[in-house]
């Protein structure tokens, strides 16, 4: 399967491999020995507990001040771009390999549909999130899908493979936790918001295999590289380009609407939108699930403030935004009842190291 997989990723040299070995191993290096040896310098002067944004600003000013700080900072921005670099060029050198049109003739499994009505919100173009050159948009022609194979490889790369293999750790993690505690669950219709590539697309159709899948995204050409990927795996997906915030689909239409790594990349309007989305489209007793990776803010002020770096210098502009919402109070503006919405740290399948081997949920039930 691997191999199979590896039909949509680019072919690495030895010298390819090697360039991300290096960008893997500075990461590590970046983020626990400088890092580390970075804030003893000032240790004693951060505050213990930052609990305003007001706080929250004042210590990232004090910071900035701090030559250490500057250093590891701008080396981990650099260490970003270099992943990017690596994994942008060798795609760029076969960029004939990503075309949509020499996978269409064989994809049998799923169906694919894009729609030209479609805007991109302005929290998607306004930045290249996270320094992806281009955007979850980019292509540079009809058929190009390279921007699928760009964040399939980079996944792979900045989580330091610590997603599984097919960087699906998010959805089978979830999956398995639902069967576990919800036992007698079992959805006919899925809805999987910002799907991208697929990647955690598909194991709700290998856990759920008689339930109806459906993927929406924003992208048109990351849902043909998701088609194609899925494909592979012989998955049956139904890829639709539509903006979560206000689908075309009917009200009450699904029994499970999952979302992995979408939230934060939207706006503060944005994310009210997807939860007012998601109540009108859920059947009475389905459940809604936001997946995010666990920065565990909440006990620790290093965590904090490196999840507020990347807020300022990973092009993430809404994730300190995001991480302060109080999910609770939005689900239940959006008409969620109070006993129905969780907040649950769940285990990751993989331990993933990206980052404490936790997955956060934000979950909700629509009982009237
Ligand atoms: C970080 S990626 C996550 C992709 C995938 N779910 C995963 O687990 O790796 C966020 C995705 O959300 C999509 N997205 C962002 N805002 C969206 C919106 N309003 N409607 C649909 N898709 C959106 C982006 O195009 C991108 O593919």
């Amino acid at each position: 399967m691997t191999y199979i997989h590896n039909m949509v990723l680019p072919n690495y040299t030895h010298d390819d491999s090697s360039r991300n070995l290096f960008a893997n191993d500075l990461s590590l290096h970046i983020n626990n020995k400088i890092y580390a040896k970075c804030y003893k310098n000032f240790y004693n002067d951060l505050p213990k507990k930052i609990s305003t944004k007001y706080q929250l600003s004042q210590t990232r000013n004090f910071l900035l001040k701090k030559t250490p700080y500057k250093f590891w900072s701008s080396l981990k921005r650099n260490n970003q771009e270099v992943l990017f670099d690596n994994v942008g060029s060798v795609i760029h050198q076969q960029i004939n390999k990503f075309s949509f049109k020499k996978f269409n003739k064989n994809l049998k499994y799923g169906t694919i549909k894009l729609s030209k009505k479609i805007c991109t919100p302005k929290y998607l173009t306004s930045v290249d999130i996270h320094c992806m050159p281009g955007g979850y948009t980019h292509k540079s022609s009809s058929d190009d899908i390279s921007v699928g194979a760009l964040y399939d490889s980079s996944l792979y790369q900045y989580s330091r493979n610590s997603l599984g293999k097919y960087n699906d750790d998010m959805g089978n993690s979830v999956c398995l936790w639902l069967k576990n505690n919800f036992k007698t669950f079992i959805p006919d219709k899925i809805l999987d918001m910002g799907c991208g590539i697929g990647n955690n697309s598909i194991p709700y159709k290998n856990h759920f295999s008689k339930s109806k899948v459906i993927a929406i995204d924003i992208s048109a050409p990351l849902l043909k590289y998701a088609f194609v990927r899925s494909n592979l795996f012989k998955s049956n997906i139904d890829f639709q380009q539509q903006n979560a915030e206000r689908t075309s689909f009917k009200k009450k239409s699904f029994d499970l609407i999952v979302s992995h790594l979408l939230t934060h990349e939207t706006s503060n309007k944005g994310f009210g939108n997807i939860i007012t989305e998601c109540k009108r489209l859920l059947k009475n007793n389905g459940i809604m699930i936001h997946v995010e990776t666990d920065w565990n803010t909440e006990n620790n002020v290093f965590n904090k403030l490196t999840l507020d770096w990347e807020t300022h210098y990973n092009a993430e502009p809404f994730k300190t935004a995001h991480d302060s919402t109080n999910k609770f109070t939005l689900a239940q503006k959006c008409g969620f009842k109070p006993n129905n919405i969780y907040i649950q740290k769940i285990d990751s399948l993989n331990r993933s190291k990206y980052y404490n081997g936790k997955w956060n949920l934000f979950l909700a039930i629509n009982k009237s």
